[in-house]
């Protein structure tokens, strides 16, 4: 368990950087708690996620992994984390694979996002494109997000939170001719959810209420698996709800001036 004291957190991206703004936003709308938003880490100089940095007045840094080794990359990483006293760290969009080094230093404190239940589709690796166009083709009815915390292999760690989101007949529909605009529906109508439950696993963990146990599989292997608790008591989910409310509701309001159907949930 973690005390109740400030938690600094780093956000990794590499692209477009919608996870990292809705982290933000929390921030800025003061739904966060004991959690301080402190510095980007971006591997692409163009990255979107800079320029969103920049307007919250969040430290940003470029780190390069062309030509060089991973290792050397991620010490780079790891430097800049410790020295912005960051304890916790949420990949957002992030295109590398985190390396054993770097995970060692921050077991179970690396948090990613993926835009699927896990662990279906957590092979199609890191562009949540190819994940949609995965559920799509293999005509799942139901998708959604997970938060977990990242561990040795990609795509694969302690599921955090999940998120269900039914897959409409008018996206199967339009999949059939108009495969991209299907991908962007459902990839959109995920990512809404994506940005609630990043945020609401950040302050979770901030409140200390995560723990990583380990539980030993009943296979031939006897494996060992881990599996998060999370304690919910003394109402922490109603009271979460409502410090979230602003939120949701200025989400609600960008989502549907873009056409995008936000309470959508059975056909
Ligand atoms: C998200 O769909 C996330 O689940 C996946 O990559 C995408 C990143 O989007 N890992 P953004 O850069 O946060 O907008």
């Amino acid at each position: 368990m973690v005390s109740p004291q400030m938690v600094n957190v780093g956000v990794l991206a590499s692209g477009r950087g919608s996870n990292f703004q809705a982290i933000a936003d929390h921030q800025h709308l003061g739904i966060f708690q004991n959690v301080n938003v402190r510095v980007l880490i971006y591997n692409n100089p163009e990255a979107s996620a800079k320029h969103i940095a920049e307007k919250y007045g969040i430290a940003g840094h470029f780190v390069d992994h062309r030509n060089r080794d991973r290792i050397e990359f991620e010490r780079q990483i790891v430097d800049l984390l410790n020295s912005s006293g960051v304890d916790l760290v949420c990949l957002a969009g992030w295109d590398r694979i985190v390396g054993s080094e770097f995970f060692q230093k921050y077991r179970w404190r690396i948090m990613n996002i993926h835009p699927a239940l896990l662990p279906s589709f957590g092979w199609k690796g890191l562009n949540a494109r190819y994940v949609h166009e995965a559920a799509l083709e293999y005509g799942v009815k139901i998708t959604g997000c997970t938060v977990y915390f990242i561990d040795v292999s990609v795509e694969k760690g302690p599921i955090i939170l999940q998120h269900p989101v039914r897959v409409l007949e008018s996206e199967i529909e339009l999949f059939k001719n108009r495969r991209e605009d299907a991908i962007q529906s459902l990839s959109d109508r995920v990512l809404i959810h994506e940005h609630q439950i990043y945020s609401k696993a950040i302050q979770l963990y901030a409140d200390g209420r995560l723990r990583v146990d380990e539980i030993v599989t009943r296979n031939k292997e006897n494996r060992t698996n881990r599996v998060v608790s999370i304690d919910l008591r003394g109402e922490w989910k109603r009271k979460w709800d409502e410090r979230q409310r602003p939120f949701i509701e200025a989400q609600r309001k960008t989502w549907t001036a873009k056409g995008v159907r936000v309470d959508e949930e059975s056909n």
